[in-house]
């Protein structure tokens, strides 16, 4: 049993502010369906993350921008009747919220009253500060996303590790700052330097969440299924695999086939 398990108390966006203050790190996994999220949820994780990293691992696509805000409310309502500990956020999905505050408040409005969740979370600084304020005067939490925001892939063109040089290391400070300024409860730090990260947490008075950000931050977040294994494909440098479910599944199934093949599967104790 983890030492969460054992304090069984509902988290909310105050709790997590809490941990950061007592020094307590704060631990958040991806899950987009019923069955995972109840077992993330019994094992005592602080929150679940409704990614859009759904779109990768649940759709098989290869960027975060097909995924719909209707998927993504399908997803949310499924780990929501699931939990009955951990804070859930919902990943505001590309196109429902670049646009205008008006169009991000009525997309975060459709998250929270179709699937339940408890805030969402944007990615981006000073460029959708408004939306973030909007979304946050009617009373809905949210957490920012910055470093590496695989929704601006294109903008990019590649997956590394971001703000290494010091002009974009000083952007992401301003901007963590200005999320911090807007109201955000806390926010997510993706592949930049563990020093920086570090920086940036210990300036702010909200939660910073890291994700290849290294040890220094106030909590870690990872893709669900990356750390289960069940994934093979994505090796960052950062990634901790805990399982190897990928062959642990693939190896139970291929067993399924040889027994039904071989009439081994049902035996005389498996039927009536
Ligand atoms: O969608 C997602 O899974 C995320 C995490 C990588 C932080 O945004």
């Amino acid at each position: 049993m983890s030492v969460a398990q054992k304090e069984f108390k509902k988290i909310t966006t105050k709790s997590v502010q809490e941990m950061k203050m007592r020094g307590e790190k704060i631990s958040m996994l991806t899950a987009y369906d019923f069955t995972l999220a109840k077992m993330v949820d019994k094992a005592g994780i602080d929150v679940i993350l409704v990614g859009d990293s759904a779109s990768n691992v649940m759709a098989g696509h290869q960027t975060t921008l097909p995924i719909t805000l209707n998927e993504m409310i399908y997803h949310a309502s499924s780990v929501v009747r699931a939990i009955d500990r951990a804070l859930v956020v919902v990943d505001l999905p590309f196109g429902t919220y670049q646009g205008n505050s008006k169009e991000a408040l009525s997309s975060a409005i459709r998250i929270m009253k179709e699937s339940g969740g408890h805030s969402v979370k944007l990615e981006g600084g000073e460029e959708i500060i408004e939306s973030i304020k909007r979304i946050i005067s009617a009373g809905i939490p949210v957490m920012g996303h910055l470093g590496l925001t695989p929704q601006s892939i294109y903008k990019f063109g590649t997956f590394t590790v971001r703000a290494k040089e010091e002009e974009e290391a000083e952007k992401l400070l301003s901007d963590a700052k200005a999320l911090e300024a807007a109201g955000c409860f806390a926010i997510v730090i993706e592949k930049v330097p563990a020093k920086l990260a570090e920086k940036v947490a210990k300036s702010m008075s909200i939660p910073v969440i890291g994700i290849g950000a290294g040890g220094g931050v106030d909590g870690q977040v990872l893709v669900l299924h990356d750390m289960l294994g069940m994934t093979y494909e994505f090796n960052p440098r950062f990634l901790r695999r805990y399982l190897n479910l990928f062959e642990d599944i693939t190896g139970a199934i291929g067993q399924y086939v040889d027994d039904v093949k071989s009439s081994n599967f049902p035996n005389d104790k498996e039927q009536y």
